[in-house]
């Protein structure tokens, strides 16, 4: 296991640890959260009991192998503690998210959970965002429109692919890679992002964040 994984597999544990008997539990999507469900679902093994929602099918689809009980969210309007990764973050918990396209349920599951754990190796801590691309998830038919405006608010803009055609989300969406370098100030380009007609919704996530942990070398930091 490469240093990096490592420290996802560290930082994965520890906020597995902060789950408790009962709770209703969101569960992100990415390389670092599945540790997390692999760490949840040992601890499900040893009578841990909790119900879960996926952020992605390939989440559902993981966690369902390891026999974490799921539920699908369209019957609730809330969650207990969310675990989930990210792209990049910063020391005021803002992050960029969308690595994987999961952004859209990531943002609700989000949105609905009381606390939102983010768990990161600690590479992905930045002191401004912006070095990674921001996902902007877009209806198919807006694509173009779309990635326009992103352009004029400063971007290099990518139609995400794969094998040649379109990326295609959970939402049957396209995925904008919008690259906003320096260019990126978060509350001003997520505001100007969300006023575009055609937007799904952007990897920014600028407030649901309220715990922070980093996996660093062999030790673990949690951010309150
Ligand atoms: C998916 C995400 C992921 O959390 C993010 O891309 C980080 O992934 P990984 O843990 O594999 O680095 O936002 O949409």
């Amino acid at each position: 296991m490469t240093d990096r994984e490592a420290e996802k597999r560290l930082a994965a544990a520890r906020a597995v640890d902060e789950i408790e008997d009962g709770m209703f539990v969101g569960l992100g999507t990415g390389s670092t959260t599945a540790y997390a469900i692999k760490s949840l679902s040992d601890r499900i093994r040893q009578g841990l009991r909790i119900t879960a929602v996926a952020t992605s099918r390939a989440t559902e689809m993981f966690a369902r192998r390891l026999a974490v009980p799921l539920v699908p969210f369209e019957q609730f309007s809330s969650v207990d503690l969310t675990i989930d990764g990210a792209d990049e973050i910063d020391c005021h918990f803002q992050a960029i998210k969308g690595g994987g396209g999961a952004l859209l349920r990531e943002k609700v599951v989000a949105a609905a959970s009381s606390r939102m754990i983010v768990i990161v190796d600690a590479c992905k801590v930045v002191r401004r965002l912006g070095g990674f691309p921001l996902a902007v998830e877009v209806v198919p038919f807006a694509s173009e429109f779309v990635r326009t405006h992103l352009a004029d608010l400063g971007a290099s803009v990518t139609l995400r692919s794969v094998g040649g055609e379109p990326f295609i989300t959970d939402q049957s969406n396209h995925i904008l890679d919008a690259a906003f370098g320096k260019a990126l100030r978060p509350i001003e380009i997520a505001g100007a992002i969300d006023a575009i007609p055609g937007v799904m919704e952007h990897g920014l996530f600028l407030s649901e964040i309220d715990t922070v942990v980093v996996g660093r070398g062999e030790t673990v930091e949690v951010h309150l």
